[in-house]
């Protein structure tokens, strides 16, 4: 039984713990002939890293990429190219401090998955959650930058939209601003906010959560199918899987609920200007780009919540091994709002996915 690879036919796999020696992927089904780098892949990597600010764990993880197989030069052009064969891209660990979380090898961390690993394996690296630790999460990213080489004409972006109760102001919405402040916050003013609020937050040991919002543009109407492999049930799995996720909105998302049917379908007017493929204009997207599980040609949009930090400086009460109450107290080196380093990991399961939509949609319909 295997509960590490998701995709059909650009199926993902990935491997290793947090302590271990090594993290990294497979990327099975990739098509032939793609340029790829380990510079392209890096460059998502970068973003994820921990110890870029200190808004996020100072654990110094290099997070080098090797690529070890499924690419060679081009005979003719000397270009780094895709063979089709799998792709497997390896991170190696090395900044493990095992001794961090040797004082709780026998308690149970709040809100982390040490129970239930345990209930189930019957066996638990206490060291930094083993496989449950969100350094996994960079296998993904890594998985994610190939799959982008997959959907050329794609552009995926996302951004940090809330913290804790505080929403930006949409109106302010920037792209450029993403890259230049250290949330992935695409509204300046309340980036600038969040500096003070997180920094008050991080000195008195606590964390806090966030929601993420990640936009695919040009994505063709098509993907998707209308029953069980919906193009939005795929995508709430995805992001569902990150680590700290616990909530996944498509377009609209809970908001439909509260709104009528004249404010929620998006009317439609004839024009290519939105889909580039003499499909409808459509004049709202409610829908967040995708109808009866299939995309419209809109963008895609998908907003997760993502729950705050789970190890604070504060004693938690706990039990330990044996049953017994006690108390906890989780050191380490740990982000005081993890919902900032899940922004690269949501752009690249949104890549995944269309990644493997695409080429199941050509299987099936080209
Ligand atoms: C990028 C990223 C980094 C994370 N870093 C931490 C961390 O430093 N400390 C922590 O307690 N949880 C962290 N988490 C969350 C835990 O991995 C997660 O809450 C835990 O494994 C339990 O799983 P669950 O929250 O999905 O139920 C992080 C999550 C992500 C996405």
């Amino acid at each position: 039984m295997s509960h590490n690879t998701f995709g059909h036919l650009f199926r993902v796999t990935t491997f290793g713990e947090s302590h271990g020696v090594a993290i990294g992927c497979v990327v099975d089904g990739c098509p032939p002939l793609i340029p790829l780098a380990a510079d392209d892949i890096q460059q998502d990597l970068d973003r994820r890293r921990p110890g870029q600010s200190r808004f996020t764990t100072q654990r110094q993880e290099l997070d080098q990429v090797k690529i070890l197989s499924g690419v060679m030069a081009h005979p003719e052009s000397g270009v780094q190219v895709t063979t089709g064969t799998p792709i497997a891209l390896l991170i190696e660990n090395t900044d493990q401090r095992s001794k961090d979380y040797s004082d709780i090898k026998d308690k149970y961390r709040p809100g982390h998955a040490d129970f239930t690993y345990e209930a189930k394996y019957g066996i638990r690296d206490y060291r930094g959650g083993g496989r449950s630790s969100a350094r996994e999460t960079a296998s993904r990213v890594a998985a994610g930058a190939v799959a982008r080489k997959v959907i050329p004409g794609v552009t995926i972006r996302a951004a940090l939209v809330q913290m804790g109760p505080h929403k930006i102001d949409r109106e302010k919405w920037d792209w450029e601003e993403v890259a230049r402040n250290p949330f992935f916050c695409p509204d300046k003013d309340k980036a600038a906010f969040f500096e003070d609020y997180l920094d008050s937050i991080r000195k008195s040991g606590s964390s806090i959560g966030a929601v993420i919002e990640v936009v695919a543009e040009g994505v063709p109407a098509g993907l998707g199918a209308p029953i069980y492999s919906k193009l939005d049930s795929d995508l709430a799995s995805a992001m569902m899987s990150i680590n700290a996720v616990k909530g996944v909105e498509i377009g609209e998302g809970f908001n439909a609920a509260a709104l009528s049917g004249e404010e929620n379908a998006d009317e439609m007017r004839s024009s290519s200007s939105n889909t580039g493929n003499n499909g409808p204009a459509f004049l709202s997207n409610h829908a967040g780009g995708i109808l009866g599980g299939i995309s419209t040609g809109q963008p895609v949009v998908v907003r997760f919540a993502v729950k705050p930090t789970s190890s604070i400086l504060s004693p938690r009460r706990t039990i330990d091994r044996g049953g017994a109450d006690t108390d906890i107290l989780t050191k380490g080196r740990h982000d005081p709002c993890v919902g900032i380093r899940a922004v690269p990991v949501g752009e690249a399961m949104m890549a995944c996915v269309l990644a493997d939509h695409l080429l199941r949609h050509r299987g099936q319909v080209a």
